[in-house]
């Protein structure tokens, strides 16, 4: 499919955040833009925004003065919705109102015939929009993320009516202007704001838990698993307010279904007035004077002069060899019938969580000195680790782990016995979400991979490190926390079960 032309009109309506950000990008892409609010104002301002961008290009070396001139000369106001009669596309980023953008749209499609109609809605349902119109099939979503200048992820939003060739049109025209769009259906939270959000759940809950800090469960998903921020400082800078409203919108779309429920932690932040950076304080205190308070790290405890390593997997692998190079012995042996791969330090076990709890995982293996490590980003090359002990655990056996895993050059931070640890349980219901999205055809498992890794910066897709940890253990660790709190929010998706089953990995 080909993209529009850059001599065809792109108008936008509403001229905030997102409005004057796809206004910049459409421009910067060569189209002559309309740029359209009830307000006056706001269109100055949008314009002057899109200028200060520009000079911010310029200052860096990425664009050149006679460039920025041509871009901003491509912007132009529109004083009316008539004068948008000859736009080729239509984008609308008003106020979140159903009433409000159906009336627009039904204005719209009398106004100008020819055009392709897209809302930038994040909560919305298109089908709901386009229900509306005389013709629901010019109406897609194009939903942008913020900043529209900068954040590469465009969701192809389809309603039931949407034709093909409009979804395909727009997705060739968001190529054409540097972005990478994916395809989704509407459904609520399209993909992004749907597989997020065990990102913030799982932490929530974790918290909740008493399992640590916020700072310290940063820190693990932050510097253990590599994603770019952790849930709580995540938060703080979304806004308490909209990640819970986001949340709810979800929970109650998809008729309280667990997965989705909102966190009693967050609502009373929402409810203290604490909503994070903009209010000076969430789970941390922002302005002057404010000191972010530290991850908690466990003490330095010896090394080790002999490791044994029992049965093979990847993250022993690695960890091994870490041990290695810092002068540890590290001998492999047979694996006992009643134990996971693990490392053995005396009578210690460390291992990688499974989705048990330390405690519970020490009952069935009949080994009381069981220490439990999270996952991470790469065990290679990670330098932050969480990790839980049994409570039937002695001290030697937790100094020996923790000891072993500051040998391989990991700074560990102690978290109570929580089920799947952090890390883990995130990213394996992450990668469930994910899952679920490509079994109800919301998207292609490529889709949702690289919406998550262009919409939220995630360090890898969450199909795609599924099938890196293994299908079998992801499986696994869901199964594991099902049986422990007995929430069907764990339950696994038939879509991952069967692909695990069949032996093929979710993202060919
Ligand atoms: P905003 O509040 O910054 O701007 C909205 C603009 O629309 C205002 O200038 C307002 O005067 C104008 N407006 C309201 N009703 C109008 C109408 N009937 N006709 C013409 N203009 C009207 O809002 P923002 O953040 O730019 O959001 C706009 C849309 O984009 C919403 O649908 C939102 O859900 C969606 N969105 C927002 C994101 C964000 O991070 N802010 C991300 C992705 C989507």
């Amino acid at each position: 499919m080909t993209p529009l032309a850059t001599s065809q009109t792109i108008a936008v309506i509403g001229a905030g955040a997102m409005g004057s950000g796809i206004a910049h990008v459409a421009a910067r892409a060569g189209h002559p833009v309309r740029l359209f609010d009830m307000n006056a104002e706001a269109i100055a301002r949008g314009i002057a925004g899109i200028a200060r961008d520009l000079d911010f290009l310029v200052s860096r070396g990425k664009l050149d003065a006679a460039g920025r001139d041509a871009i901003l000369a491509r912007v132009q106001p529109a004083e009316a919705l008539d004068a948008l009669s000859d736009a080729a596309l239509i984008v609308e980023a008003i106020v979140e109102r159903l009433d409000v953008k159906q009336t627009l749209f039904a204005d719209l499609e009398r106004i100008a015939p020819g055009a392709i109609l897209a809302s930038n809605t994040s909560s919305l349902s298109i089908t709901a929009i386009g229900a509306a119109l005389k013709s629901p099939e010019r109406l897609a979503g194009l939903h942008f993320f913020n900043p529209a200048p900068r954040m590469r992820l465009v969701e192809i939003v389809s309603g039931l009516a949407t034709t093909r060739e409009i979804a395909a049109t727009l997705y060739a025209t968001a190529v054409a202007w540097g972005k990478d769009p994916v395809h989704t259906r509407s459904t609520p939270g399209f993909i992004v704001n749907r597989v997020a959000r065990p990102f913030y759940a799982e932490g929530l809950k974790v918290l909740g838990e008493g399992a640590a800090s916020p700072a310290s469960l940063d820190a693990v998903m932050r510097d253990g698993a590599g994603f770019p921020m952790g849930p709580f400082e995540l938060t703080d800078l979304i806004g308490h307010d909209v990640n819970y409203a986001v949340t709810r919108s979800v929970f109650d779309a998809y008729y309280a279904d667990d997965r989705f429920i909102p966190s009693l932690i967050q609502q009373e932040l929402v409810l203290a007035g604490r909503l994070g950076r903009k209010s000076g304080q969430g789970f941390y205190r922002y302005g002057d004077g404010a000191e972010r308070p530290l991850p908690e790290f466990a003490p330095t405890f010896p090394a080790p002069t002999t490791a044994h390593v029992c049965g093979e997997s990847a993250e022993l692998a690695a960890l091994a060899a870490r041990l290695e190079a810092a002068g540890v012995d590290v001998q492999r042996v047979g694996c006992d019938a009643d134990c996971a791969p693990c490392l053995t330090i005396g009578a210690t076990r460390l291992a990688l969580t499974d989705g048990r709890t330390a405690t519970r995982r020490s009952v069935d293996e009949g080994h009381d000195d069981l220490v439990l490590f999270d996952l991470v980003k790469d065990f290679a090359t990670a330098m932050t680790i969480a990790a839980a002990r049994s409570d039937r655990a002695s001290d030697a056996a937790w100094t020996a782990a923790v000891g072993t895993l500051q040998a391989a050059g990991l700074q560990v931070i102690p978290l109570d016995d929580v089920a799947g640890l952090l890390a883990m349980r995130t990213v394996a219901m992450l990668a469930n979400e994910g899952a679920d999205a490509v079994l109800h055809e919301v998207a292609t498992p490529a889709d949702v991979d690289l919406a998550m890794q262009r919409g939220t910066n995630y360090p890898k897709g969450p199909l795609a490190w599924a099938d890196e940890i293994g299908l079998d253990r992801v499986a696994t660790v869901l199964d594991n926390l099902y049986a422990h709190y007995r929430e069907t929010r764990y339950r696994t998706s038939p879509w991952l079960q069967r692909r695990r089953l069949a032996g093929r990995p979710l993202v060919a």
